[in-house]
């Protein structure tokens, strides 16, 4: 990848410059709990976004996006906003770092990434983080970690539409190999937790169904505002902390839809904490158990999954795998899946073959490997 970038930077604007990386995501479980002010618990992983970059001196941004093979130029002013959405994600990026006081000024860049696109992996996380670091660094403006990853997740708000929550850019941002990381999204207060399953006996792996996800413009920000507004009757900030006695007490002033988004996002708050607990004593079997109630709960009461993806959880049941669930924003894209290393191959077969029967193409495995987050290489 690097190689292709420089290759491309050199013949566009006949210079070199420095490199910087970031990465997408997984999340072992958590989900729709971060705008909640709950726990996640995601890492990042060795896919992400590789970009070459070098002030030009000039007011102007010269961005190049090899995987789909665009130019963009664009000035650094709230009326200068590119139309192209992934420009618009570097241009964001850049907005809010002057919002911040940082001083930007025009760069030339040339990136690719590795991230599967829709698939609920943070494709976008890894090109905001990307920017946000490398800006910090080029321009030497000394903006800490927690505030690159929330220039990545105002990007998201105020450029792309999507009322996104900060476990994304927090996974791309701070992630560290061979470790997930439980973030508590009321108090930013987060821990790193050794992750390694193999040790264990079991295998991580994400099952892409292709069903390509679309958080912007989506009922995603739809969800956002059910809780808000159950929050606001139990009079909390948050939905953190609110108890099924609670919810019960106002449910004939909240909409039944509106109950079940908060039975789901209170259920998920405990799934989480049981989870660290039960990863602690090396009790995987709690954890997969927490992994697919939260698939159903995210299938029925979040109502964020969709056909395929109860497909391959079903499956993953059917063949004894620990634990399954559909992971990210929903909508489409992968399940997690944490299987026996003895049932692996067992389950891939299985699932592949009985997806395409069902669906004409087989889901894509991708091997979850623990990375590191954002960094200059
Ligand atoms: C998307 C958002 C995150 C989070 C997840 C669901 O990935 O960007 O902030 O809300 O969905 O857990």
């Amino acid at each position: 990848m690097k190689s292709r970038i420089s290759k491309k930077f050199q013949a566009l604007f006949n210079a070199e410059g420095e490199f910087f990386a970031s990465a997408g995501r997984i999340n072992l479980i958590g989900e729709h709990t971060d705008y909640n002010g709950g726990f996640v618990f995601p890492g990042a992983v060795d896919k992400g976004m590789v970009a070459e970059m070098k002030p030009n001196n000039t007011d102007k941004v010269r961005a190049f996006a090899i995987d789909i093979d665009e130019y963009c130029e664009f000035g650094l002013n709230e009326e200068d906003a590119p139309v192209q959405s992934w420009a618009r994600y570097i241009f964001g990026v850049c907005r809010e770092i002057q919002k911040r006081g940082g001083v930007v000024t025009g760069f030339d860049t040339v990136f690719a990434g590795d991230v599967p696109l829709g698939a609920g992996m943070s494709s976008s996380a890894a090109l905001e983080s990307t920017f946000a670091y490398a800006l910090n660094e080029l321009f030497r403006l000394g903006i800490d970690k927690f505030e690159l990853a929330r220039i990545g997740q105002s990007t998201e708000h105020n450029y792309c539409g999507v009322k996104c929550g900060i476990m994304d850019q927090f996974a791309s941002v701070f992630g560290k190999a061979g470790h997930l990381m439980r973030l508590d999204c009321r108090s930013m207060e987060f821990e790193y937790f050794p992750f390694d399953p193999e040790q264990h006996g079991y295998k991580v792996v994400l099952l892409n169904s292709c069903v390509k996800h679309e958080l912007v413009g989506s009922p995603y920000n739809d969800r956002r505002a059910s809780c808000e507004r159950v929050a606001a009757v139990l009079g909390q900030e948050f939905l953190r902390g609110a108890t099924m006695d609670q919810l019960d007490a106002v449910k004939d002033q909240i909409s039944e839809e509106d109950y079940m988004r908060a039975r789901y996002v209170i259920g998920e708050e405990r799934r989480v904490l049981d989870v660290c607990e039960a990863l602690g004593k090396g009790d995987y079997e709690t954890v997969g158990a927490r992994m697919y109630e939260t698939h159903w709960g995210m299938s029925k009461d979040y109502e964020v999954s969709c056909e395929e993806l109860d497909f391959l959880a079903t499956i993953a049941q059917e063949c004894g795998v620990t634990g399954s669930r559909i992971m990210g924003g929903g909508f489409g894209g992968c399940t997690i899946n944490l299987v026996k290393t003895e049932l692996y191959d067992g389950f891939i077969a299985k699932a592949k073959a009985a997806f395409a029967e069902k669906y004409g193409h087989e889901p894509v495995v991708i091997p979850v490997v623990i990375s590191d987050g954002a960094r200059r290489i």
